[in-house]
């Protein structure tokens, strides 16, 4: 359904206090089989468990950067078996990546900032997977950072990808849940999580700019350490920049 036909602010705050199960189910009743489940490898997968549960058929992307953990790749692996779906991977332009390192090296984030690096790796990868649909489902989290995410709602006109003529909707029905509540929910389903938890990786992204954390840390203190909070995003959610006071 074009998203034109939808109230989607009324429909955030109707859909705020339901269970993620619920907004998911929402999701694809309106939108399959236009639709796309974003994993990063990470806790996130709590919403392939409960995507599974609703029995509807949905498709999940993962976008490979080249620079994911080995124990990411594996848990990826892991997850595609464990629920018996396919997982599309999406790659980065191989000319786009020779040219950065050739021009920069391959760590030219920590000089230059993440924006480049993340654009040629994530973002471009990004548009590619969402070319084909109308509406895409992220982990996205309120609690993940006070700095940029504190006003994401669990249903929104994509703010970086929607363009003119082609609005794409973007899902985060775990918006309103805490890191507790998606951890309690991955111990009671027995859920697969990726063995860098284990390991004080709280948030995971690409290896060199992902961390572990100590007791006390806020868990996005793990991501691009060496640059300022406040910008902590990518690219793939970079509207949430735009949308803090
Ligand atoms: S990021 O923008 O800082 O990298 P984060 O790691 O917090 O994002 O993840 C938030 C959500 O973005 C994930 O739950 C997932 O929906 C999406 N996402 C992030 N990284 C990827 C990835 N490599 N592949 C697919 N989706 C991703
Ligand atoms: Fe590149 Fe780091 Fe961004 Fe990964 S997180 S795409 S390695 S800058």
């Amino acid at each position: 359904m074009p998203i034109e036909t939808l109230d989607i602010p009324e429909l955030a705050e109707t859909l705020a206090g339901n269970h993620p199960r619920e907004i998911l189910k929402f999701a694809f009743e309106k939108y399959s089989p236009a639709i796309g489940l974003s994993f990063s490898g990470a806790e996130d997968v709590a919403l392939i468990d409960m995507a599974a549960k609703t029995g509807a058929k949905f498709s999940v992307f993962s976008l490979d950067t080249g620079r994911l953990h080995a124990e990411t790749y594996q848990f990826i692996e892991k997850v595609r078996e464990h629920y018996g779906i396919p997982v599309e991977v999406f790659f980065p332009r191989p000319e786009a990546v020779e040219k950065l390192v050739r021009e920069k090296g391959l760590f030219s984030f920590y000089r230059e900032g993440h924006k480049e690096c993340c654009g040629i790796r994530k973002v471009e990868p990004l548009k590619r997977a969402l070319a084909t649909l109308d509406a895409w489902v992220t982990g996205q989290r309120r609690d993940q950072s006070p700095g940029t995410r504190s006003a994401v709602p669990v249903i929104q006109p994509d703010p970086t990808f929607s363009a003119p003529g082609r609005e794409l909707v973007k899902f985060n029905p775990l918006a309103n849940w805490t890191s507790s509540q998606v951890w309690d929910y991955i111990r009671e389903n027995q859920v697969p999580h990726n063995p860098l938890h284990e390991r004080g990786f709280i948030s995971i992204g690409c290896e060199p700019c992902t961390r572990a954390i100590l007791p006390g840390e806020h868990e996005r203190a793990g991501r691009w350490w060496w640059e300022d909070a406040t910008k902590k995003e990518c690219g793939l959610h970079a509207g949430n920049l735009d949308s803090q006071p």
